[in-house]
């Protein structure tokens, strides 16, 4: 199977992929989830293994359906400022959230259900009162999908695109993966090396838009 097919089969099936955005790019490798079956060792594998900030990436028809902006564009500060960012246009950070039947809102329990809610909710976003449901600020980071890859090709537009093409619900939990040595990105040779460890699926961004794009 190609590494698009095993991905997509990947996430069919519940299970994480590898996502390298490309080297003139972030050059970084995220774990990433479909948000609707994460549960709590799935957290701490992010936190122990991945070790970057754990986000939800929506489409962006759900983020629309949920009024979540963009967070630069709420901000009246001159930190919002983007102007330098380097590497992209603009940050797709939105709000942070908890689902409110969560306590602190960052055990490994209560972000599995902060993050698995996103995903069940994303499924039919008309049907949800999202603030009914999540409070912010919370401890789960969400990022708002640009329409499509033709837009804008981060972890978070890829592994929307992912979910999309697997038939699960548009939303996805994105780590970007650390080297423990360094406290840099963690290399492509390492990160495909631990998705060969653990028999996950590891993909190219590349691969992901001429495949899906
Ligand atoms: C949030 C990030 C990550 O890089 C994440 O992958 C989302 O960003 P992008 O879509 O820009 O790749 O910075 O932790
Ligand atoms: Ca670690
Ligand atoms: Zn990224
Ligand atoms: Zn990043």
């Amino acid at each position: 199977a190609t590494a698009v097919a095993s991905a997509v089969a990947a996430f069919r099936d519940g299970d994480p992929v590898l996502v390298h955005d490309a080297a003139d790019r972030e050059g970084e490798v995220d774990l990433v989830y479909p948000a609707a079956s994460v549960e709590p060792a799935d957290v701490a594998r992010m936190r122990n293994d991945a070790g970057g900030l754990v986000c939800v990436a929506l489409a962006e028809p759900v983020a629309d359906a949920f009024e979540l902006p963009f967070v630069v564009d709420e901000l009246d500060h001159p930190a919002a400022d983007h102007g330098h960012l380097g590497y992209d246009d603009r940050s797709s950070f939105s709000l942070t959230v908890n689902h409110r039947d969560t306590y602190t809102g960052i055990t490994d329990d209560d972000r599995a259900l902060t993050i698995s809610e996103l995903g069940r909710a994303a499924a039919d976003p008309d049907a949800v009162a999202f603030a009914d449901a999540f409070r912010a600020p919370g401890h789960v980071h969400v990022l708002r999908a640009a329409p499509s890859l033709a837009d804008r090709q981060g972890h978070t537009e890829l592994g929307v695109a992912l979910a999309r093409e697997a038939g699960v619900p548009p939303a996805v939990v994105v780590c970007e993966m650390l080297d423990d040595e360094t406290g840099g990105a963690l290399s492509v040779d390492d990160a495909k090396a631990y998705a060969d460890r653990h028999d996950f699926a590891y993909v190219e961004g590349s691969e992901l838009l001429d495949a899906l794009q």
